[in-house]
């Protein structure tokens, strides 16, 4: 048997790996790049190792990976978008850009590696190859004088004037930066100012990916902060960008690298990377490393804040439903539902805290609850929570508490929408917190499902369980 058909083999047989999230063929994915909606498809690259299941750093490992959908369900791949020239700007890598609608022409801005500079790529065939330009880079160096952390993953938009573009980057000593340049051709391109910079101590030192969108009558700015997804909500004039609001994008550690696109019907639409929480020899062994988050539905909440929902296209992949309604849930009731388990399951659960002082589900739970990971609201902290201390019996997994702050109004239930893929967990709470996270249970009967109260009762008041379907043929 060829190596990659063992490969094949192997990753088709393996447990952990998710069957409804999107995932290149084999080995490494972070960061998703330049996602753009052409020709009534939406295209999908991303950063990719297709040679093993880790980064490789700047060692020349990084390509752009590329896959297309109709729906934002089922993904197609196509060919490795760009790799590394030998001897040109990108050698050492094509790390992470964007992708516009040049009239026409398709046109990737991504940057280059090592030192870190902006190159552009063409397709004239629909975006199954593309050509870089032949003068790459078209920014050779951070502006003149300024002492930056880090110059990289260029965002680029269209306005009456001329295309402009974000740069992510940080000034030395102060925090990070999102660096606003302007261009009439996309090739020559002019320094104006950064658009937005951060304060070291609250946002982190160096910004990377950023992403910049109107959303309503507003306009939002995302940037990763080397630990999390950060957005802010202001007003754009005069090319300044003045936050009113801020937020964090999801709060478990894992989704990184948010990069959006917007589509026919103008909805704006988010995808990150999702993170491993298992030791790099583990994803080693397994043959891949890296998914993307279900694709997340942006829009504006009358506080100003945004609302993150999964797109509702994801509903296609539900198949055997079950209901259940108004169940009182005491310390003492602790049983697993009987009817409904399973390692690909979606839930919607509106929740009735009750005088409890926590109340929410196990999933993944083996009989006995040998492994078990809960997901609950903690009324005194008020934060949702998700406990993977006993999620796995393996010895090399993440299992520290993760949480998200979520202040609940006088008389509002906890509404939880959680998809667990496996190893993969996002949970979506109120439209307004996001927690991903990952688990690997190590036993094939840890499948079920349950409520849990501690500190008092609670009563679950609706929940919607669906088994999921794979998105692969
Ligand atoms: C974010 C990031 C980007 C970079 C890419 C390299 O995860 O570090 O800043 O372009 O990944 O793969």
């Amino acid at each position: 048997m060829s190596f990659w058909t063992e490969l094949r083999e192997k990753l088709a047989a393996d447990p952990q790996r998710p069957r409804y999230h999107f995932l290149p063929p084999a080995n490494w994915m972070n960061d998703p790049n330049g996602p753009i909606f052409w020709k009534g498809k939406y295209h999908l690259f991303y950063q990719h190792n297709p040679y093993a299941p880790f980064h490789g750093g700047r060692s020349g490992t990084m390509h752009w990976g590329h896959a297309v959908s109709k729906d934002l369900v089922y993904w197609t791949h196509l060919p490795i978008a760009l790799a590394p020239t030998p001897g040109g700007p990108d050698k050492d890598g094509v790390y992470s850009g964007c992708c516009v609608d040049n009239d026409g022409v398709p046109t990737i801005i991504y940057t280059g590696v090592s030192p870190e500079v902006q190159c552009i790529a063409t397709s004239d065939d629909d975006m199954i190859t593309w050509k870089k330009y032949s003068e790459n880079p078209v920014i050779n160096s951070p502006p003149i004088g300024m002492a930056v952390t880090g110059f990289r993953d260029p965002c680029v938009w269209r306005e009456d004037d001329g295309w402009y573009m974000l740069i992510g980057s940080g000034i030395k000593g102060i925090g990070g930066a999102a660096l606003l340049y302007k261009s009439k051709d996309l090739i020559n391109w002019e320094y104006l100012h950064p658009l937005y910079v951060g304060e070291k101590e609250r946002t982190g030192t160096m910004w990377e990916c950023p992403d910049f969108f109107p959303l309503g009558e507003k306009y939002v700015l995302l940037v990763s902060t080397l630990g999390t997804t950060l957005y802010f909500v202001g007003t754009y004039t005069d090319h300044k960008f003045r936050p009113e609001a801020q937020g964090n994008m999801d709060f478990g550690g894992y989704f990184y690298a948010a990069r959006s696109m917007v589509d026919d019907k103008g909805r704006r639409i988010l995808f990150g990377w999702i993170k491993e929480g298992r030791s790099a020899a583990a994803q080693w062994a397994s043959g891949w490393s890296g998914v993307q988050a279900l694709p997340r539905l942006l829009s504006l909440r009358e506080d100003g804040t945004l609302n993150i929902e999964p797109v509702p296209e994801l509903k296609a992949l539900q198949s055997e439903h079950h209901r259940y309604e108004d169940i009182h849930v005491t310390p003492s009731s602790s049983s697993l539902l009987e009817d409904i388990q399973g390692d690909c399951i979606e839930i919607e659960a509106e929740l009735n805290l009750g005088d409890a002082k926590e109340f929410g589900l196990k999933v993944r739970s083996s009989p006995g609850d040998a492994e078990e990971t809960l997901i609950f609201y903690n009324r005194e902290k008020k934060s949702l929570n998700v406990n993977r201390e006993r999620s796995s019996l393996y010895p090399d997994v993440s299992r520290e508490i993760q949480k998200g702050p979520i202040e609940l109004a006088n008389g509002e239930n906890l509404k939880l929408h959680i998809f667990i893929d496996r190893s993969v967990v996002e949970v979506f709470a109120n439209g307004r917190v996001c927690l991903t996270s990952r688990i690997y249970p190590s036993r094939v009967d840890s499948l079920g499902i349950g409520l849990f109260a501690r500190g008092g009762s609670a009563t679950l008041k609706s929940m919607s369980i669906w088994e999921i379907k794979s998105i692969w043929q």
